[in-house]
């Protein structure tokens, strides 16, 4: 199911790393390839602490600014070390990671509390990306099918199906996240094509807009095969974004 008015998203998740000093230099190279290019959005998720300032230097630019994560509680209130979303917002983001799998395995993101954060985020104007993708374990055991559809099954009971018009998904095998082993073209489409199928079964139009990333170590040598494949909106870039030649290089490769 191509749909040629999905134009390519490439997000760099920078997770915990970087420094304050160091990403100023980074965003301005960012900036400036980016300049460069048509037929992509790209978009960068700093740690909170830096989004201020990473804000500051993408302002009128073409770059975009997301969180990595997001409060599942809405309001204000007495909630020791969240962020809210509306202050996400507040500080020029327009997206939000919600249900990366780090999240998920090492602080306990279940899949109740990752719909509440992607309602959260939508509920202040915010465009969750949302994180599905099985281990290698479930794999190996044929449970992929099964792990991403309750993932976004999870999501479609809280949301409705509705809520996905202004969402992204993105298809984070475990196994491929940082190891260097990413899926092959046809494994990353197999599933992606499922996720769509599975929202075009509730609405075949927010189905056909619906981005869907694909995410687990994506570089620019491999960024162009990935992206070719009919149901492959994007990248979630961990490690490659980085290092400003490398996320330009997948920049480039979806640009259209
Ligand atoms: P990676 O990370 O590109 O370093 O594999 C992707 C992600 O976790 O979003």
């Amino acid at each position: 199911m191509s749909e040629p008015t999905r134009t390519p998203l490439i997000a760099g998740n920078w997770k915990m790393n970087g420094s304050l000093a160091g990403s100023e230099p980074l965003l301005r190279e960012i900036v400036a390839g980016v300049s460069e290019l048509t037929g992509v959005d790209v978009l960068v998720c700093p740690p909170y602490v830096y989004l201020q300032s990473v804000a500051s230097w993408l302002g009128g630019t073409a770059v975009r600014l997301g969180s990595q994560d997001v409060s599942e509680h809405a309001g204000a209130g007495a909630f020791t070390g969240e962020i809210a979303a509306a202050m996400l917002k507040d500080f020029g983001c327009d997206y939000a990671i919600v249900g990366h799998s780090e999240r998920r395995a090492l602080f306990g993101d279940t899949d109740e509390r990752v719909a509440a954060k992607f309602l959260a985020a939508q509920g202040a104007g915010l465009t969750p990306i949302l994180c599905v993708g099985e281990t290698l374990e479930q794999r190996e055991q044929g449970q992929t099918q099964a792990v991403v559809a309750s993932q976004v099954q999870a999501v479609l009971d809280a949301a409705g199906v509705a809520a996905f018009a202004n969402a992204v998904i993105a298809y984070e095998p475990v196994w491929a996240i940082g190891t260097g082993r990413t899926a092959t073209p046809e494994q990353a489409q197999e599933v992606h094509a499922e996720i769509r199928a599975m929202i075009a079964a509730l609405d075949a139009t927010i189905a056909a807009q619906l981005t869907v990333l694909y995410g687990g170590s994506v570089k620019g040598a491999n960024a162009a095969e990935l992206l070719a494949m009919d149901d492959i909106d994007g990248g979630l870039i961990g490690g490659a974004s980085l290092k400003a030649d490398d996320f330009l290089a997948i920049c480039r490769a979806a640009s259209r």
